[in-house]
Order: C-alpha cells, then sequence, then structure tokens
C-alpha cells in the first residue's frame, strides 16, 4: 500500500515530463503562442515604425507621440487636408510631402493616407485572416490581391520578416482597441480633387 502512492507519484513525474517535451517541441514547431507572441508582435510594431506613419498624435512638450486612445487607426476620417502648393512636388521639385502627424503623405504617386490596422471589421483589418496579412505584407498589395499598396507604406523592408514576425504583428495588431475609423482612399496627384492651391 505504501509503495503504490510512490510509484503512482514517479509515474505522474514520467507523463508530465512527457507532456512537457512534447509541448516544447510542438511550440518550437509552431513558433511562440499566446502572451508571448503579442509581446514579440508589439516590440515588432514600436521598433518597426508602424506607429510613425499608423497612428494619430498627439502634440506635447516632449514631442509629437502616438496618442494611445486610438493607436495604429489610421489617417483621422474627419480631418481637413492642408491645401498642397501646386507644382511643388516633380522631378526637379521636392520629392514628398507628409502632415505633422504623418498619417497623410504626398508625392508623385499621389496622396495616400495611412491604413487602420485596428481590428475593427468594417474600417480595420478586423476581418482579415492571418493569412491575408502576411501576404499583403509579402506582396504589397491590399488584402493580398487587390490595388497595390503605394509609398512610403515600405512592405518590401517588412517583407523580408520571418513568417513567426509577421504572425507575431498581427496576433499584437488583433489585440488592440476597433478604432471605427474609415480612412479616405488614395487620391491620384494628376487627378482633380487633389486638395492644391492654385
Ligand atoms: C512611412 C510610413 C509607414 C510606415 C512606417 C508603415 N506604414 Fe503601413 N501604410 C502606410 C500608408 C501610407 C499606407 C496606405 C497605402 C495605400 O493606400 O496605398 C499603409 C498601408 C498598410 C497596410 C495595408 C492596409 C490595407 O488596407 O491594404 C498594412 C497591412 C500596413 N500598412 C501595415 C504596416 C505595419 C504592420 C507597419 C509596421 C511594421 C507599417 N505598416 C509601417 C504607411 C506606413
Amino acid at each position: 500500500m505504501l509503495i503504490r502512492p510512490v510509484l503512482s507519484g514517479c509515474g505522474l513525474c514520467t507523463l508530465i515530463f512527457l507532456l512537457g517535451t512534447i509541448q516544447a517541441t510542438q511550440q518550437e514547431e509552431n513558433g511562440l503562442e499566446g502572451k508571448e507572441q503579442i509581446h514579440r508582435g508589439q516590440v515588432l510594431v514600436f521598433k518597426g515604425g508602424c506607429n510613425d506613419c499608423h497612428s494619430p498624435k498627439i502634440f506635447t512638450p516632449e514631442g509629437t507621440l502616438p496618442d494611445h486612445t486610438r493607436l495604429l487607426s489610421g489617417h483621422p476620417q474627419y480631418v481637413e487636408l492642408p491645401k498642397i502648393p501646386s507644382n511643388i512636388i516633380g522631378p526637379d521639385k521636392w520629392f514628398g510631402l507628409f502632415t505633422l502627424d504623418q498619417t497623410a503623405w504626398a508625392g508623385p504617386w499621389g496622396v495616400v493616407f495611412a491604413a487602420n490596422l485596428t481590428p475593427d471589421p468594417k474600417t480595420g483589418i478586423g476581418d482579415w485572416t492571418e493569412n491575408t496579412f502576411i501576404k499583403t505584407m509579402r506582396i504589397g498589395k491590399h488584402k493580398a490581391f487587390g490595388k497595390d499598396i503605394l509609398p512610403p507604406m515600405p512592405w518590401e523592408d517588412y517583407a523580408e520578416l520571418s513568417d513567426e514576425d509577421l504572425k507575431a504583428i498581427f496576433a499584437y495588431l488583433k489585440t488592440l482597441k476597433p478604432v471605427k475609423n474609415a480612412v479616405p482612399a488614395p487620391i491620384p496627384l494628376t487627378g482633380k480633387e487633389i486638395p492644391t492651391n492654385p
């Protein structure tokens, strides 16, 4: 009677050890998980400069900072764009301009607005799958099949990241507060709609 619990105890140790080994091997194969994955994604987003363009800003005596109440929600929908003086951008002129919060950029490619990366299903990436996100970042097309993603979004640089890193970024983005903000579509530079001064 005394021996039995000791033996069961050892059996349990072996089982726990084996389960632990299997789990560790699976994690190695599947990559990071849970909190660790989200933390890695957050580090990559902050170090990778995503907030520079994708977050609206607050202006403080310490400088321009991402607005944490609407992090990564893109160019604010209702902000009126300052007029762009005509003939300022061109091969022998300035290459580009950007707003103070860096969410709208004008260049030879037109005017583009940083996308909403929060999990809002209609205006953000709430209905994207992990696969859609990875492919988008690798080939530079909206939702992996749509229009080309224009500069200055440096997708070619991020395309070099491993699947594990892109999965981590996506996992982190999914934890953000969903912000309803319908970012405007790009405006071609030659288009009549471009808000230039005569
Ligand atoms: C220098 C500015 C800049 C930086 C840095 C930047 N982006 Fe972007 N990003 C943009 C702009 C502007 C667009 C919209 C381009 C367009 O409309 O064609 C965009 C578009 C995207 C899109 C496509 C959204 C869609 O609906 O098609 C994704 C996804 C994205 N960015 C993710 C990221 C992530 C993740 C990071 C950081 C790792 C990042 N971006 C860093 C400016 C930037």
